[in-house]
């Protein structure tokens, strides 16, 4: 064992027996010092509402006391803040925690497991790898003191996965957002939809809203602490009933003076109405940009699925943005190798995309997930169909997208700068309003004003890119 870290000074001033000992849930005052502070590292994996908990954990701890430490290795107290969707995200957690298992041989670590993982595995995560210290859920955050203390204090296998109603409620205030030129604001928790192969209603619950009121004004602190750009998060972000409409609450937002540009993510099909098609059209502080995931091109796979639309419903709804649809950036999610999708559903889904022209999309093959109704389907397709079936979504998908950036190659674009690189000096990173990345030369040595808008004129364009110079 290495030296006397502060964890174990702490346990030492407490004595071996203290009210958590006994199994009572306590409040513990432990005395801090300067340079005595626990250092805290945060993990985390998953969409951007996980990475917005991260961020309201961070809140947490550094309001008891916490400071931030660079790495893993450096802290005394490591939260991994998780993702289950798919069984892949769910492999990366379980092998950093036998990395860390190695790491509290040797020095005196707090293990903390958060997020989606932890909600759908609960106390069994304790038996998978004895070495966590504590388990907290998604609708618990606010508990993450008390369970840090009762963890430092020696009680073992602290867990919290319950469904406090207020957890959307979330102070604003205490969150720690991490410096990016966009500032995540999350409006509605959970999903009130039950798509078979999906883990979400599990791990997130049934939808829970903000109200309108307490969100503009989030929206006002943030812009007034600097941030141009938000945004508005939920696992169905469309679904908003806070008080008004999804479509009524990006008006409201994007009334808040020095707002540029309002973003949101996830949208479901079937919330999807006239009403906000129209805002996203024609409101100039809405981005022009739409993520509507679609899943697949069958309607066979649709219905097991029970995505509660047909690919002709879901065309219909995409018509709603008009002549408007051609100003916006088009991306979509869809799993391939549902089970039971044959040659012919796949057919329908590589038609789909031609018919949609997406400008992106992010595709995956289907991932059995506890619990889920799909299990009970049964999955005879081949893992080498499944491969070759992504394989050529995703070429296609490649094609279509340098096709859909090349347009823009000759013209003047505004864009957000983001970073430096990312891999050589006298680039920079931004993005525009319907989200390209564009790779920014500027010269070595130039520094650009981090988060600002900038006009960029495009030079070249790959699938994943533009390439730009200033204006
Ligand atoms: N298997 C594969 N992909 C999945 N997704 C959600 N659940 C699964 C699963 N079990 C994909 C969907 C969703 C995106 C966030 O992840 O495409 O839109
Ligand atoms: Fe992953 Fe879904 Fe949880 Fe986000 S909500 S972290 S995507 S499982």
């Amino acid at each position: 064992m290495s030296e006397r870290g502060p964890l174990q000074e702490r346990k030492a001033r407490l004595g071996a027996r203290s009210a958590c000992d006994r199994g009572v849930v306590g409040f513990i005052d432990i005395p801090r010092s300067e340079g005595d502070t626990m250092k805290f590292h945060i993990q985390t994996w998953g969409c951007q509402m996980n990475d917005h908990d991260g961020e309201r954990l961070s809140g947490l701890l550094i309001k008891e006391g916490f400071t931030q430490a660079t790495t893993a290795e450096d802290a005394d107290l490591v939260l991994l803040n998780t993702c289950s969707i798919r069984e892949k995200a769910v492999h990366k957690v379980y092998s950093e925690l036998g990395r860390l298992r190695e790491d509290k041989n040797k020095r005196d670590i707090l293990i903390g497991v958060t997020g989606c993982l932890a909600q759908q595995e609960q106390a069994a995560l304790f038996k998978r790898a004895p070495h966590i210290d504590f388990v907290l859920g998604t609708m618990a955050i606010k508990q993450l003191p008390r369970l840090v203390e009762e963890a430092k204090a020696g009680k073992k296998r602290v867990i919290d996965t319950g469904e406090y109603p207020d957890n959307h409620l979330f102070p604003p205030e205490v969150a720690r957002r991490r410096s990016t030129a966009k500032a995540l604001v999350t409006i509605i928790e959970g999903c009130n939809h039950a798509c078979t192969y999906c883990i979400v209603p599990t791990t997130r619950g049934v939808e829970r809203n903000r109200p309108w009121q307490d969100i503009v004004s989030e929206v006002r602190g943030l812009v007034e602490s600097g941030y141009r750009e938000v945004e508005l998060l939920g696992q169905n972000v469309n679904s908003f009933n806070g008080g008004c409409s999804f479509a009524e609450l990006l008006e409201r937002v994007s009334e808040v003076e020095g707002l540029e540009w309002l973003r949101f993510t996830t949208s479901h099909p079937m919330n999807f109405t006239k009403e906000l098609a129209k805002v996203i059209v024609t409101n100039p502080k809405v981005a022009p940009f739409l993520h509507l995931p679609v899943q697949s091109g069958s309607n066979t796979v649709l219905r097991r699925m029970l995505r509660e639309y047909t690919v002709e419903e879901y065309l219909e709804r995409l018509g709603y943005l008009g002549e408007g649809r051609a100003g916006l950036g088009l991306s979509t999610d869809f799993i391939v190798g549902f089970p039971g999708e044959s040659n012919e559903d796949f057919e329908a889904t590589m038609r789909l995309l031609e018919t949609v022209q997406y400008d992106s999309s992010f595709s995956f093959i289907y991932s059995p997930r506890p619990g889920t109704a799909a299990l009970r389907l049964k999955d005879d397709i081949p893992p080498a169909v499944k491969t070759e079936r992504l394989q050529r979504l995703q070429k296609r998908q490649t094609e279509l997208a340098k096709v859909s950036n090349l347009r823009f190659v000759g013209s003047t674009v505004k864009a957000r700068v983001e970073s430096p690189g990312p891999t050589e000096a006298g680039y920079w990173m931004a993005r525009t309003g319907d989200w390209k990345v564009v790779h920014l030369h500027v010269g070595s040595g130039r520094v650009l004003p981090f988060g600002e808008l900038v006009d960029v004129s495009v030079t070249m364009a790959g699938p994943h890119f533009l390439g730009a110079e200033i204006a």
